[in-house]
């Protein structure tokens, strides 16, 4: 930490005099940690949480009036940027998942050593602050994915299917994509599709899936994920492609979108990275659907992704939105291999050529023609045109899209194992 770097302000909530006596000491030798309030008890603890806005607040987890779980419960409501470690004694282990659960970052065993207190304290206050780091998952859920995810390395690719400009097919592309993927992959690769559209997502209508549940069941969960709560909330499509559906009411995205990542001004990228990364522990390939906005958590998945989907029309606004965001690519030091340009909407008509779109932006990987009937009915009936119609035109370019995709994560996965 250089001198100029802002100070961690820390909290310390436990209603015994001499632990706090011994926090506030250890934590007196550390210059980059200032330890702006002591409360006694958990009542105390929320109220200095609301006053001084710490970044970080060490819990007892035990405590006679108010327990330090249903504290840290009203501080993550009230203070959301605030990250909570627990400390508790030996033998508390399922007072600690019920921690994590309400909203706990780490935990610490009673008492703690000076380093362990200190690296903790660092760890947590760069988890609230940094955008694109992932958050933990549970060692349970790693050990899970390990066991039964796919691929060498259990750690599945991303697709992330973009475009600056709305309405120009994502969904539309996504969702047949996956579909095309299975197809081709068959039984040995586990394909989904995870709708990141979080506010108005449409997979679930393109692919007619009823599903009772959706990743807003996961909000409560974000710091506690496992792959069986992956698994009780995926649909299924008559496909094989699974599906992570969007929340079916748009103010239900709200908890996935503030607060997840301990901070709101980051707009909830945390809760999409740790969706992410379970999704990619149980699946080879995850589809994932986006909305047309560079906020935080597009940023968060076009980081993870193998391969950026960048979806144009042939029309001067989606193509000029198209030129802008690579640019931010650019500036955001994306390998341009990693992004893969597909024109929708092809069509003889339309007085723009592919060649001259390629010129002012990249060469495309494929181009999806304009069909109206196609493309209509298929949403209408909620099953992709690749499935309805495979002898299409529309979906033949499509599944020839899946099979760059396919090409391209071979080629990678090579790379990797022939090092
Ligand atoms: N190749 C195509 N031919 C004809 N119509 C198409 C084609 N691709 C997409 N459409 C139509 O364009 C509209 C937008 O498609 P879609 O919902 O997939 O786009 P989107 O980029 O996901 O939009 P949004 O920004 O609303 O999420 C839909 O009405 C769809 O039927
Ligand atoms: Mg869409």
């Amino acid at each position: 930490m250089t001198p100029q770097a802002e100070k961690i302000r820390v909290l310390i909530t436990d209603d015994i005099a001499e632990t706090r006596e011994n926090l506030r000491k250890l934590l007196s030798f550390d210059p980059g940690i200032e330890v702006v309030g002591v409360a006694a008890s958990g009542q105390e603890g929320i109220n200095l949480a609301k006053e001084f806005k710490p970044h970080v607040i060490l819990m007892d987890i035990n405590m006679p009036d108010m327990d330090g779980i249903t504290a840290t419960e009203e501080i993550m409501k009230a203070v959301p940027t605030a990250q909570v470690v627990m400390l508790s004694v030996q033998g508390e282990t399922d007072y600690l998942r019920r921690a994590m659960l309400a909203g706990a970052r780490d935990f610490l065993t009673k008492p703690p050593s000076g380093d362990e207190l200190m690296s903790t304290i660092r760890r947590v206050y760069e988890m609230g602050k940094t955008r694109t780091v992932a958050m933990p998952v549970q060692p349970s859920a790693q050990a899970d994915v390990s066991a039964e995810g796919p691929g060498k390395s259990g750690i599945g690719d991303a697709i992330v299917v973009f475009s600056p400009k709305g309405g120009v097919g994502c969904t539309t592309i996504a969702v047949n994509l996956a579909v095309a993927l299975k197809q081709i992959l068959g039984d040995s690769k586990k394909v989904s599709v995870m709708d990141a559209s979080v506010q108005f997502g449409d997979v679930g209508v393109m692919l007619n899936l009823q599903a009772r549940h959706s990743m807003a069941d996961l909000a409560p969960h974000i710091h506690d994920m496992d792959v069986e709560m992956l698994r009780s909330v995926l649909a299924s499509h008559s496909s094989g492609v699974k599906v992570l559906l969007a929340p079916p009411h748009p103010e239900e995205a709200e908890a996935l979108l503030v607060g997840a990542s301990g901070d709101e001004d980051l707009g909830g990228g945390g809760s999409m990275n740790v969706l992410l990364d379970v999704m990619r522990g149980e699946f080879d390939v995850v589809v994932v659907d986006t909305w047309s906005w560079i906020d935080d958590v597009v940023l968060t998945l076009l980081d993870a992704a193998r391969l950026i989907i960048l979806v144009v029309m042939p029309n001067i606004p989606s193509i000029k939105s198209a030129r802008l965001f690579l640019e931010v690519a650019d500036r955001l030091n994306y390998p341009l291999d990693r992004i893969a340009l597909v024109i929708n909407g092809v069509d003889r008509r339309m007085g723009i050529r592919v060649e001259q779109i390629e010129q002012a932006m990249l060469q495309s990987v494929a181009q999806i023609p304009l069909d109206e009937p196609a493309v209509q009915s298929a949403a209408n009936h909620g099953l992709p045109f690749v499935i309805r119609d495979r002898n299409r035109p529309i979906s033949q370019a499509m599944i020839q899209l899946a099979e760059y995709v396919r090409d391209t994560l071979a080629e990678s996965s090579e790379e990797e194992t022939g090092l």
